[in-house]
């Protein structure tokens, strides 16, 4: 999704844009550019390309740009194509500049305006009406914080926004609303970034904007206002480096390298959240075991993955804890007129933080009455983390690759933790408690274990590769798994693939089947193990071709339609954690075998920062 970054110093800052827009890359991006003033005559000077941040720095190698202040921008595109003409910095008569994340809803209203009042745009961008706004209240005799000011006001819709004028040199003027956007404090210089990882090699110091708040910056202060022009106090945070590298540490892709990581994220996450017979409560916040005790139903929700964690962890509360739960997609959530049952706790997760529609469920809940909102997420300055009532860190560490993985599994694991807390509230006895506990210590060694399956999984791809459809098949909580697994097919490899519980199978989906179609089971030995073997020789007698992931015993017989891939044994309960990452490596292997783009999948973002 569109990353903004800004610079304003009293040193150049073509090298301290670029390297900001490298580490925004990860978000998912089709083209980029940077603006950098004068500082000398105000004027500037502005490069875009489409494609790579890369080819934005071969071309800056060739012809550098000089100035100390300047704002940079990838694009994700949403309204116009990918071309340079769409690109930003946006610009008007090479005297004021813009970058935007986000979508104005009312541009079309807003751009007729303009347009019916003599203004001309250049680009098919919605972006570009706000570059208009501001320069029409300029012209009026504003400067330029106050115009933008006055320009928010008329936008509808989610923004971030990075402006500089060349009548104010040297100043940076930005103001968020529903898209994330922080202030960098440095020394002779501050910034403006999409995340505090865009800023993280130029300073730890961090100014966190409010919606509808508006930052101007220079190279000695920063200075914030609200809504209606009056001065903001905010007191600077630090946030430490953890040490987070962003290389792909010798393997071939970041996906990669964040699979291989997933015994460690889980290490990390449970670290101080288990004992060696129980888990800590307080992991939760302190009001925890209050709250846990007074909650009486739960409400999940999230996007994507971050879904399929709620779907699983709807099955654990409610088979352990007795609690009722619902799991819901974030942007169905956001529009519908939920019935809340009493003493509700709403739940989002959001690997991110930053994901719009997940934003907007915590909004509305903040509205109802909830009991308390907590989130489990990955990044500590998101804005999901810092406003709901309770946040708790999945410590997946930096997931650079835009599918999901060590974040899954460590959200995962901090669902069971919840699960059980809550479980101890309404009396689940302390020896089950114990046994979960125990195998999770274990948890990390079992995912080395089934991390042994990268040859398998490697060699298995090859007979994907030709394939134009899969079906992956689960029960229980293998359920939320298989539609994991196949959202991870189709976003690396481009392979449609649908995921469905296996007793469905019947009721429609059967009629795919046929020899061409390969089906993928996530069978592991428990209470459905019998119904989910039923349900197989359903696709056997279609012809179809079946891989069954599965622990040794399970009197599955291989044969030529029959691929068998054993699976270390774990405790029933863990296994939708295990079963996962031979899912992530089948994938990631048949992406490889055909070439795609497996960090930065076509048409898809990290954070999705837009509804
Ligand atoms: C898939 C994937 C997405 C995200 C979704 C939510 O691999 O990564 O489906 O899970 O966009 O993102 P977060 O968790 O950041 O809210």
């Amino acid at each position: 999704m569109c990353g903004i970054v800004g610079a304003t110093g009293t040193a150049a800052v073509q090298a301290t844009l670029l390297e900001g827009l490298s580490r925004l890359e990860y978000r998912g991006y089709d083209s980029a550019g940077i603006a950098i003033q004068n500082t000398s005559n105000g004027a500037f000077n502005r490069v875009r390309v489409v494609g790579k941040v890369q080819q934005l720095v071969d071309q800056l190698e060739q012809k550098p740009i000089s100035g100390s202040a300047g704002i940079a921008h990838t694009r994700w595109a949403t309204h116009g194509k990918p071309s340079e003409r769409n690109s930003h910095p946006h610009m008007l008569d090479g005297r004021l500049t813009l970058v935007h994340n986000g979508i104005i809803e009312n541009f079309l209203e807003l751009r007729a305006d303009i347009t019916a009042r003599g203004g001309r745009f250049e680009s098919d961008t919605d972006s570009e009406v706000i570059v208009h706004l501001v320069a029409e209240f300029i012209h009026g005799g504003m400067n330029l914080a106050e115009a933008v000011r006055r320009g928010m006001s008329k936008l509808e819709g989610a923004f971030a926004i990075g402006l500089m004028s060349s009548a104010e040199r040297g100043q940076i003027v930005a103001a968020k609303r529903g898209c994330p956007l922080v202030i960098g404090i440095g020394k002779n210089a501050n910034f403006i970034g999409s995340d505090v990882l865009s800023l993280r090699s130029f300073t730890d110091r961090f100014l966190f904007l409010e919606d509808d708040e508006l930052a101007v910056l220079d190279s000695e202060q920063v200075t914030i206002f609200d809504g209606d022009g009056n001065q903001v106090d905010r007191a600077t945070e630090i946030v430490l480096d953890q040490g987070d590298r962003i290389d792909k540490g010798g393997y071939r892709h970041f996906m990669e390298k964040e699979i291989h990581a997933q015994p460690e994220s889980i290490r990390n996450t449970l670290e101080g959240r288990i004992t060696s017979s129980e888990v800590v409560a307080q992991t939760f916040g302190i009001e925890a075991v209050d709250v846990l005790e007074k909650t009486e139903a739960l409400t999940i929700v999230g996007c994507g993955t971050s879904f399929y964690a709620a779907l699983v962890a709807r099955y654990w509360i409610e088979d352990l804890a007795r609690v009722p739960c619902d799991a819901e997609i974030a942007s169905e959530f956001r529009y519908r007129n939920a019935a809340l049952p009493k003493n509700s706790l709403f739940l989002s997760l959001s690997q991110s933080g930053e994901s719009a529609d997940t934003i907007a469920a915590l909004r509305l809940a903040q509205t109802r009455d909830y009991l308390h909102t907590m989130n489990i997420g990955n990044v500590t300055t998101s804005t999901l983390m810092r406003d709901s009532d309770s946040a708790i860190a999945m410590r997946a560490g930096v997931e650079v690759s835009v599918a999901s993985t060590k974040a899954f599994t460590t959200v995962l694991v901090d669902l069971l933790l919840l699960a059980l807390v809550l479980a101890r509230t309404r009396g689940f006895p302390g020896e089950e408690e114990r046994e979960i506990v125990r195998a999770l210590h274990t948890l990390p060694e079992k995912i080395e274990q089934v991390l042994g399956l990268k040859e398998r999984m490697q060699t298995l791809a090859e007979e994907f590769v030709t394939k134009k459809h899969v079906l992956f098949l689960g029960r229980g909580t293998h359920y939320p798994i298989a539609m994991e697994g196949a959202l991870k097919l189709k976003e690396l490899s481009y392979t449609h693939a649908e995921g469905y519980p296996a007793g469905e199978l019947k009721h429609g989906p059967l009629a795919l089947v046929d020899r061409k179609m390969p089906v993928v089971a996530v069978a592991p030995s428990n209470e459905l193990l019998r119904k989910v073997q039923s349900n197989l020789q359903e696709v056997r007698a279609r012809g179809g071709k079946l891989y069954v992931f599965t622990d040794e015993g399970t009197e599955f017989v291989p044969g030529p339609d029959v691929t068998i891939i054993e699976v270390p044994e774990v405790h029933r309960v863990l296994s939708p954690i295990v079963y996962t990452i031979p899912l992530q490596l089948l994938a990631y292997h048949i992406a490889v075998h055909k070439g795609t783009d497996i960090d930065q999948p076509r048409n898809i973002a990290k954070s999705v920062t837009v509804e």
